[in-house]
């Protein structure tokens, strides 16, 4: 399987990639700042080569960590990549400060790549004295461009303990991807909406579960039986860029093969988007995950440790579309 694209540049000996074509190099937002100077995004073009480079080693070994999960520098690979990656089924941009006598510097890099997810990969770096509004700005700009390039949804690895990006994802209600780990989280953002949609891998049954923080105990033993599993981390901080607590259906969820809940004991939050997934998605099959003991009489309860049995169960209530049959998996049938 292919790295995932934040490590690539890391990897020594590749091959050189073809640059882009600096006709294609066009602008994407442009701004003007006090004292005379000017704010642009724009794609990359080959001439960007040595400030890129300059740009990456100006900034904090932090920052260097943060977007690679290593202090190395990346090598000129890296780079390469990076100016050929319209070329490659991607895009790179670049924030650029002109000054009023017409100098200028790079402040600012967003890329999004093929890799080994379905969907293309990001990674974004603002310099230091620019952030606390550039990264959202930036941020936006990439999702506007890899939406116009037909991608409906990026993806990202981000240590657990960034939380800018963090913060920047989750603003664009992110999605968690399968099994992730407590150091890495891997997340998918929607680039047309505030909701990701289902990259069509052909990987099915695709599960949607909503669970408390996005990390479910499950997952990895979903993944392994080779069901796809998307993670919403439920109502809380961001419960207002959720569709289904709005009353309205949620792409995610409508395309979906099964949502598992794994409610909060007690909290009205949780009962109000079970209640809303099973009005908003009728086709779709909602099922409680038992683990949290929430109340869930007439509504099928998958098991609260054994995640064979619930793997087994998901596939099981898949496989009787809508639920409704006599099984005792089925909706209404399972009583606790
Ligand atoms: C990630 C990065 C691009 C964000 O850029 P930025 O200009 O700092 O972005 P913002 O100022 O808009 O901050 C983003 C969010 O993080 C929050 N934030 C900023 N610093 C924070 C901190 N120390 N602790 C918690 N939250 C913080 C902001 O409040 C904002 O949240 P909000 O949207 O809810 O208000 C920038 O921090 C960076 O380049 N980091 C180093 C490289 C990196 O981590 N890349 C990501 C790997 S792909």
């Amino acid at each position: 399987m292919e790295a995932p694209a934040y490590r690539q540049g890391q990897k020594e000996g590749c091959r050189q990639a073809p640059v882009s074509d600096p006709e294609l190099a066009p602008e994407r937002r442009r701004e003007e700042l006090p004292r005379g100077r000017t704010l642009v995004v724009r794609e990359a073009r080959p001439t960007d080569l040595a400030a890129l480079q300059g740009f990456y080693r100006e900034l904090e070994p932090e920052d260097i960590y943060r977007r690679f999960f290593t202090s190395r520098m990346p090598d000129d690979t890296f780079f390469e990549r990076l100016l050929a990656a319209s070329d490659q089924g991607g895009g790179c941009l670049v924030v650029e400060v002109i000054e009023p006598d017409g100098s200028t510097s790079l402040v600012g890099e967003a890329d999004h790549q093929p890799a080994s997810g379905a969907a293309n990969e990001l990674g974004i770096v603002v310099g230091e004295d620019w952030r606390g509004w550039l990264g959202r700005y930036l941020f936006d700009a990439l999702l506007e461009d890899a939406a116009a390039k037909g991608h409906d949804d990026l993806e990202a690895y981000i240590l657990a303990s960034n939380r800018p990006m963090l913060s920047l994802t989750r603003a664009h209600h992110h999605v968690l991807v399968g099994d992730n780990d407590w150091s890495v989280v891997r997340v998918v953002v929607g680039t047309h909406s505030d909701t990701p949609v289902w990259v069509d891998d052909g990987v099915r049954p695709r599960v949607l579960v909503e669970v408390p923080g996005g990390h479910w105990h499950a997952a990895a033993e979903a993944e392994r039986a080779g069901l796809r599993v998307l993670a919403c981390p439920g109502p809380g901080a961001r419960s207002e860029t959720c569709p289904a607590l709005h009353g309205e259906a949620c792409p995610l969820a409508e395309e979906a093969d099964v949502v598992v809940v794994s409610p909060r004991q007690n909290d009205a939050e949780w009962a109000t988007l079970l209640e809303a997934h099973e009005r908003c998605h009728p086709g779709v099959p909602v099922v409680i995950d038992g683990r949290n003991r929430a109340t869930v009489q007439g509504r099928v309860k998958l098991p609260a440790d054994d995640h064979e049995a619930i793997v087994a169960l998901i596939e099981t209530v898949e496989a009787t579309s809508g639920c409704q049959s006599e099984e005792s998996t089925s909706k209404g049938s399972a009583h606790e």
